[in-house]
């Protein structure tokens, strides 16, 4: 194998999380739980009991009453964009190194096989419902930055200002610690801690009675970001993918990681090709480990799937009993958190 490179060692260890990724790929950890039974019509989203509900609950409304399952699961994701206290998507995210916040989302139709992103987006509160229009009013598929700004404007959202307070202070903490050679003193209230530079997001899939498929894949991206930096949240079939006759997939994470792979691709090719929702997810997981080979793994990704008939996958490389991969399901049966599986418990720190 070619000699890896400081710039390479810099690329996968900056985050002082070691982990070695040459041991065997084998599954090791597993919350027990009963399979579901697969129901249509079905809403899932890549976050546990609190979001779980706030998100799936609207979706499920839709999707419960015979409504369009784009707009059931766009209705979902609104709810986190909106929301300032989440901050890992849209308003409320965690600005880049600058202090802007810049959000990505794409989102992705069944039906029609259509989809729309838009990355490094500033100013705009709810990036999926941009998104969506990119899809069903222009002939494009992605916008990015000041042009898909202007594109949002002309379809009259509101220019605001996406940095809360609460984001603000973080962003100025972790600024002010950056290094002991520049003219920022360090805070009083101390070191800052990488596990608060978080790349959260948030994955929507739904399917109708009828089985089609949509979702959407919302968030402000790694904190502290070189501004214009876009992860794997709005590329189409890295942070999602949806196959109409198959499944629909997400990822959340460390971008770069599920851009690699073509993760949410791989996901939906997977059950494709025969597999469950669930092998789908963790065979994602293991190909970024095994692409990974040699290297040390100081990151965590997870992938959720949604196949047609209603069944569900959540895997991650990192995980614990206490914190296992989480996702949220609703349907006829209710409201319910499914645990899924991860390849290597989180290092002690
Ligand atoms: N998965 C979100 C990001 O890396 O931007």
């Amino acid at each position: 194998m070619a000699q890896l490179s400081r710039r390479d060692f810099l690329k996968v260890s900056a985050a002082g999380l070691t982990l070695s990724a040459a041991g065997p790929l084998a599954i090791v950890g597993q919350a027990p739980r009963e399979p579901i039974r697969p129901r249509r019509p079905a809403v899932v989203c890549s976050r546990g009991e609190y979001w779980g509900r706030k998100v799936n609950e609207p979706a499920w409304e839709i999707l419960r009453s015979g409504g369009n399952v784009l707009d059931a699961v766009i209705k979902g994701a609104v709810v986190v964009e909106l929301d300032p206290e989440d901050t890992s998507v849209g308003y409320g995210g965690l600005p880049n190194e600058e202090g802007e916040v810049e959000l990505d989302a794409s989102v992705m139709y069944g039906p029609t096989h259509n989809c729309g992103a838009v990355a490094a987006l500033r100013h705009i509160k709810t990036p999926s419902l941009v998104a969506r229009l990119v899809m069903e009013r222009t002939d494009h598929m992605m916008l990015v930055g000041k042009g898909a700004l202007k594109f949002a404007l002309a379809h009259g959202f509101k220019k605001e200002n996406l940095l809360t307070e609460k984001a603000r202070l973080q962003w100025l903490k972790w600024k002010e610690n950056l290094s002991d050679e520049d003219d920022w003193l360090p805070p009083a209230d101390g070191k800052y801690s990488e596990g608060d530079r978080p790349t959260g997001t948030i994955n929507v899939l739904g399917v109708d009675a009828d089985g089609n498929l949509a979702g959407v894949t919302t968030t402000s991206g790694l904190a502290f970001k070189i501004p214009g930096r876009v992860g794997d949240s709005p590329i189409i079939g890295a942070g999602l993918y949806v196959d109409n006759e198959v499944g629909a997939a997400g990822a959340t994470g460390r971008g770069e990681e599920v851009i690699r792979i073509c993760g949410s691709f791989y996901v939906v090719s997977l059950m494709r090709a025969g597999k469950t929702p669930q092998e789908a997810c963790e065979l994602a997981c293991k190909r970024i480990v095994e692409v990974n080979r040699g290297r040390k793994i100081d990151f965590n990704d997870k992938f959720i799937a949604l196949r047609k008939d209603g069944q569900v996958g959540v895997a991650s490389i990192l995980g614990s009993p206490d914190r296992p991969p989480e996702l949220a399901l609703w349907n006829e049966d209710g409201f319910q958190v499914i645990r899924g599986t991860y390849l290597y418990e989180y290092p002690k720190s």
